[in-house]
């Protein structure tokens, strides 16, 4: 197979082609000089960069370019020798999407057991590896104590504390201070989105649930928000463009924060869904902007509440569901107590947290991340 580098004539010798058989990276000279793989430029022991990257001359060309298929030796106009490897200049072709979109018909619920999940680390991979694919996992054999989502909790990292506390009762109480605490349906949505940063993941473990009612909704709004995208574009373009704003308030807490029920990352990807009916405030917009913003949310509400679209697991004593609070819409059919107790209990981990033990735990495990960055 052709493998080669070559520096591209006429871009003033500031872009490197790389060539494995039909398949061709560019990179760009300052881009090559930043990251140098040698100990002035990067610190071997961190690989943080030592050099100050913002001042590499802004005209910096390369020089010259070899390959011997095993090493892309690499020289610059300030005189500044690289040797790359030559797999982190041409990593493998990015793997197949990580996310999964789900509808109703999601044959298998990710899931975990609590036990080995805490006891071993390949458990505890694969249910976040789940819990990153899906944007869920369900856990059984959570310990039926106040606090027993806790050691697991800890496996990760801290637990997000709220004006709440740390993991805090879901229960219907007589003086509820928030419709939660009552025995009402909850409606499709995310968690405080009125906090900033919004909770990343929930952990809702149950201790005992009602005879009857109580069951819990799932719904992936990342698949309700392609379907938005597909069917009803202006009304997606809408709810990606509308800033609208949720609020809390007690005798105690006033917590405010604003964003789009769509989120998109600057190439248009989605990346964030809010939706808390409770909570929700949007400003006094002008009218025809209101007509519009309200079309779109009933259109984004109809995907949420489809059947089609929608997971419905009861969970016993002992189960827990752990969710993306980014991307799922998770909610709970009413319920009316003539005995008993239906009581939950509910925490939060941020989401750097959980990643970053996803991501070493698939370093110990040799699967390799990327080789120089994660390909654009
Ligand atoms: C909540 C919530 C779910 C449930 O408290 O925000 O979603 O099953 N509760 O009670
Ligand atoms: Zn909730």
């Amino acid at each position: 197979m052709d493998v080669f580098v070559e520096i591209i004539p006429g871009t003033h010798a500031r872009q490197l082609r790389v060539v494995e058989g039909n398949r061709e990276t560019r990179f760009h000279a300052l881009w090559l000089r930043e990251r140098s793989p040698d100990a002035e430029t990067l610190d071997p022991r961190t690989g943080q960069r030592l050099i100050e990257a913002a001042a590499l001359p802004q005209d910096l060309a390369l020089t010259g370019a070899a390959c011997d298929g095993e090493t892309v030796d690499l020289t610059f106009s300030d005189g500044h020798r690289a040797r790359f490897p030559w797999r982190d200049l041409h990593p493998a072709p990015p793997a197949g999407a990580i996310h999964e979109h789900w509808d109703a018909s999601l044959a298998i619920m990710p899931s975990a057991d609590f036990s080995q999940a805490l006891e071993r680390d390949d458990a505890l991979s694969e249910m976040l590896e789940g819990l990153e694919r899906y944007g869920f996992v369900k856990v059984s054999g959570v310990p039926l104590t106040l606090d027993g989502m806790m050691p697991l909790v800890e496996r990760l990292g801290p637990l997000r504390r709220t004006n709440w506390g740390g993991i805090a009762d879901v229960k219907s109480i007589a003086d509820a201070y928030d419709l939660t605490m009552t025995q009402r349906g909850l409606e499709p949505h995310t968690d405080n989105p009125y906090r900033d940063p919004i909770p990343g993941y929930i952990w809702l473990h149950c201790l005992s649930n009602a005879d009857s009612g109580g069951d819990s909704t799932l719904t992936d709004g990342f698949m309700a928000a392609k379907r938005l995208r597909r069917d009803d574009p202006d009304a997606f373009d809408c709810l990606t463009r509308t800033s609208t704003r949720f609020r809390y308030v007690d005798d105690d807490a006033h917590l405010e924060s604003e964003g789009p029920l769509i989120e998109l990352d600057p190439r248009g990807k989605v990346i964030r869904v809010r939706y808390n009916n409770r909570t929700e405030r949007i400003p006094p917009l002008p009218p025809e902007q209101l007509e519009r913003y309200y079309a779109a949310r009933r259109a984004f509400f109809a995907l949420i509440t489809a059947p089609e679209l929608t997971l419905t697991p009861k969970l016993a004593p002992g189960e827990m569901l752990i969710m993306d609070n980014y991307r799922l819409l998770h909610g709970r059919t009413a319920f009316r107590l003539s005995q008993g107790v239906r009581h939950l209990r509910q925490g939060y981990v941020d989401r750097d947290t959980t990643a970053s033990r996803r991501l070493t735990l698939r370093r110990q495990a040799g699967i390799s991340l990327h080789s120089l960055e994660e390909s654009a």
